[in-house]
C-alpha cells in the first residue's frame, strides 16, 4: 500500500506573519487527517519558523530548490546540507518554473536530484509536458525523457527513493486541471517506464499530480489508481483548502 503524500508548494508567496497564520491553521486541522502524510516546501527564508513550528507536529516540510553543488563559491545559492540542518525532509527538483524560467535541464535537474539523495533528502522530482508536447502528442515522450534521464544516471533504485510529479505545464496555475482520466493514463505510463527497470520501484514510487489541484476536485483524482497525493500551489495558501484536500487523501 502507497502512502497517499500531500505536499504544498508555496512558491514564492508569503510573509513571517501570514507563513505563521497559515501554519497555525494547517496544526489546528491536522488531526483530521487520518493517512495521507503532509509536506510543506517554504521559501528558504522561512525554514527557520516552519522548522520551529512544525517540529513535534505530523508536518513535514521542504524546500522547493536547491543547489547542484555542495559547498562553496556560489553566490546565492542553497546547498542540500543547509537544508539538512533545519531538518527538511523534502526537497523540489525540476519544477517547470525552474525548468521553464531559469534554465534548468534534464542534465541539471539529474545532478539535483543526485546531491539531494545523497544528502538524505527526499527529492520531488517534477515532470510535464506544455500544451504544444500535449497537442503535437509528445506527452509521453516527454515525461519520458524527464524521468530517464534521472533512472538511466542513477539507476531506479534511486529514483524510487524519491517521489515522482506530474505536473501538465499548462495545469499548473491556470485552473485547467487535467481530467483524473488525463492524469490517470500518464501515471499509468510511469509506472510502465519504471517497470520496465524495477517492477518493485514502479509497484511503491508515490506518483502526486499537480496542477490546479483544489478542495473541490481533489478527491476525483486522488481515487484514480495510480495517483498517490497531490503537489499543490495554489490551493496550498489557504488552510483550510489544503487541508480539506489532505482529508481528500485520506
Ligand atoms: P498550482 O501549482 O496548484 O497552483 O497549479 C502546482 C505546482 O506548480 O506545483
Amino acid at each position: 500500500m502507497r502512502q497517499p503524500i500531500i505536499a504544498g508548494n508555496w512558491k514564492m508567496n508569503g510573509s513571517r506573519a501570514s507563513t505563521k497564520e497559515l501554519l497555525d491553521g494547517l496544526m489546528a486541522g491536522i488531526d483530521e487527517v487520518k493517512t495521507a502524510e503532509v509536506a510543506v516546501c517554504a521559501p528558504f527564508v522561512y525554514l527557520a519558523e516552519v522548522r520551529a513550528q512544525l517540529s513535534g507536529t505530523p508536518i513535514f516540510w521542504g524546500a522547493q530548490n536547491l543547489s547542484h553543488e555542495e559547498k562553496g563559491a556560489f553566490t546565492g545559492e542553497i546547498a542540500a546540507s543547509m537544508l539538512l540542518d533545519f531538518d527538511c525532509k523534502y526537497v523540489i527538483v525540476g519544477h517547470s518554473e525552474r525548468r521553464s524560467l531559469y534554465g534548468e535541464d534534464d542534465n541539471l535537474v539529474t545532478k539535483k536530484y543526485a546531491v539531494a539523495h545523497r544528502s538524505g533528502l527526499t527529492p520531488i522530482l517534477c515532470v510535464g509536458e506544455t500544451l504544444e508536447e500535449r497537442e503535437k502528442g509528445v506527452t509521453e515522450d516527454v515525461v519520458a525523457r524527464q524521468i530517464n534521464a534521472v533512472m538511466n544516471t542513477l539507476g531506479a533504485s534511486v529514483l524510487g527513493e524519491g517521489v515522482i510529479a506530474y505536473e501538465p505545464v499548462w495545469a499548473i496555475g491556470t485552473g485547467m486541471t487535467a481530467t483524473p482520466e488525463q492524469a490517470q493514463e500518464v501515471h499509468a505510463f510511469i509506472r510502465r517506464l519504471i517497470a520496465e527497470k524495477d517492477a518493485h520501484v514502479s509497484d511503491n514510487i508515490r506518483l502526486q499530480y499537480g496542477g490546479s489541484m483544489n478542495a473541490g476536485n481533489a478527491a476525483e483524482l486522488l481515487a484514480m489508481e495510480d495517483i498517490d497525493g497531490g503537489l499543490i500551489g495554489g490551493a496550498s495558501l489557504k488552510a483550510e483548502d489544503f487541508l480539506s484536500i489532505c482529508r481528500a487523501a485520506g
